[in-house]
């Protein structure tokens, strides 16, 4: 099946034509063509994603990804050889989400396709069926811990289109958290990869540091997490220090890091622990699963686990992409082929949840 994805929900823009067949558990997946523009250079200055300026920049660019996609692809751009096409509904920025859902409307009018609207975050739980090793196949139930700029969830994969959040943060995201703490250093946006840069360089010196941050809710019983009390701590650590210099900096960020991988291991623990639902599989996909000390620790983790897989994303899935939109696409017509006869409703859902 060819899918041609569109994915808008917050500041990359994103399309790609992938050709899909197999059993969802291991699907063959092939990326025919794909284009992503991200615009963080441009939300730099406003040290966060402004969300007008990604609607512009959404509808100036689709246009010139679209043909991209279908020059790589080898296909007419009047009439591509498709199935269908698969747009994210939410969640995400609605004035982002608007400018790919009706890109995609206007192109199914034209072409006599189906649109297919897709979960952001189902796309980032399935982003890890690409390229899975050789022998592996995708074992459910699942945990798929889920950690971005604007998401920190656990959710339960009881089966594909079947899930259930078992945790989600109360406030901050984690990959909030990153970019916030790195704006307190004078680190420009997106935060998490340059502090990451930062702690990693410290742990490299070897030595012991002398700062130490609070894991928020780390004892409470609840899956919920929670990332502002530690952000604030961060700033008052600043704040009462006289020191400016790289090296201070490289050791708040790893202090800063192993407070928040602390917490999403030990959440994600107790969630093995207690669900009492048979996890086989563990998943961690989002901006953030791109974290070297996160994947460390997930790993150290999945080994406690005898028969736990685990299973993260190629980095280039890590961030927002269309790859990953096409692939939970797919999953949604092998479950419901309906779903290309009649057209759905779609509309921008900010708020979407994914159970
Ligand atoms: O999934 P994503 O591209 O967008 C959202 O849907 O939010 O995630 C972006 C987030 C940003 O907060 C960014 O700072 C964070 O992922 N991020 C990282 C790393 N790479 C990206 N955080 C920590 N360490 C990284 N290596
Ligand atoms: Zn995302």
């Amino acid at each position: 099946m060819k899918i041609l994805a569109i994915e808008t929900s917050c500041d990359e823009t994103a399309v790609t034509l992938l050709e899909m067949s197999g059993r969802l558990e291991r699907p063959d997946i092939e990326v025919l063509g794909d284009s992503l523009l991200s615009q963080i250079e441009l939300h730099e200055k406003y040290g966060g994603v402004y969300p007008n300026l990604a609607k512009r920049e959404h509808e100036k660019n689709l246009p010139i990804l679209l043909e991209k996609t279908l020059k790589e692809a080898g296909e007419s751009p009047e009439s591509p050889q498709i199935d269908a096409i698969a747009v994210t509904e939410g969640p995400g920025l609605e004035p982002a989400l608007w400018v790919g859902i009706n890109f995609a409307l206007e192109l199914g009018r034209k072409w006599g396709k189906p649109v297919i609207p897709v979960n952001h975050m189902e796309g980032h739980i399935f982003s890890t069926l690409y390229k899975m090793s050789e022998k592996d196949s995708l074992k459910l139930p699942a945990l798929a811990l889920l950690v971005s700029g604007g998401h920190t969830e656990l959710v339960v994969v009881k089966d594909f289109r079947d899930y259930e959040i078992i945790g989600r943060t109360r406030d901050d995201a984690v990959g909030e958290a990153f970019d916030k703490v790195a704006r307190m250093l004078g680190l420009p946006y997106p935060g998490g990869p340059k502090i990451s840069g930062l702690a990693e360089s410290s742990r490299a010196k070897k030595k012991k540091i002398e700062i130490e941050f609070p894991r928020p809710m780390i004892h409470s019983k609840e899956l919920d997490f929670s990332f502002s009390g530690l952000k604030t701590a961060v700033l008052y650590k600043l704040k009462s220090e006289l020191r400016t210099d790289g090296e201070f900096k490289e050791d708040v960020s790893r202090a800063f890091e192993d407070a928040a991988v602390g917490v999403l291991v030990e959440k994600t623990r107790r969630a093995l622990l207690e669900s009492g639902k048979g996890i086989k599989t563990l998943i961690a996909a989002g901006g953030v699963s791109a974290n070297l000390h996160l994947s460390r620790e997930l790993e150290k983790l999945a080994s406690e686990f005898p028969s736990l897989a685990l299973h993260l994303p190629i980095k280039y899935l890590t961030t927002d992409n269309a790859v990953m939109i096409g692939i939970a696409a797919f999953i949604r017509v092998t479950r419901n082929p309906e779903i290309l006869r009649d057209q759905v409703k779609i509309e921008a859902r900010g708020n979407l949840s994914i159970s």
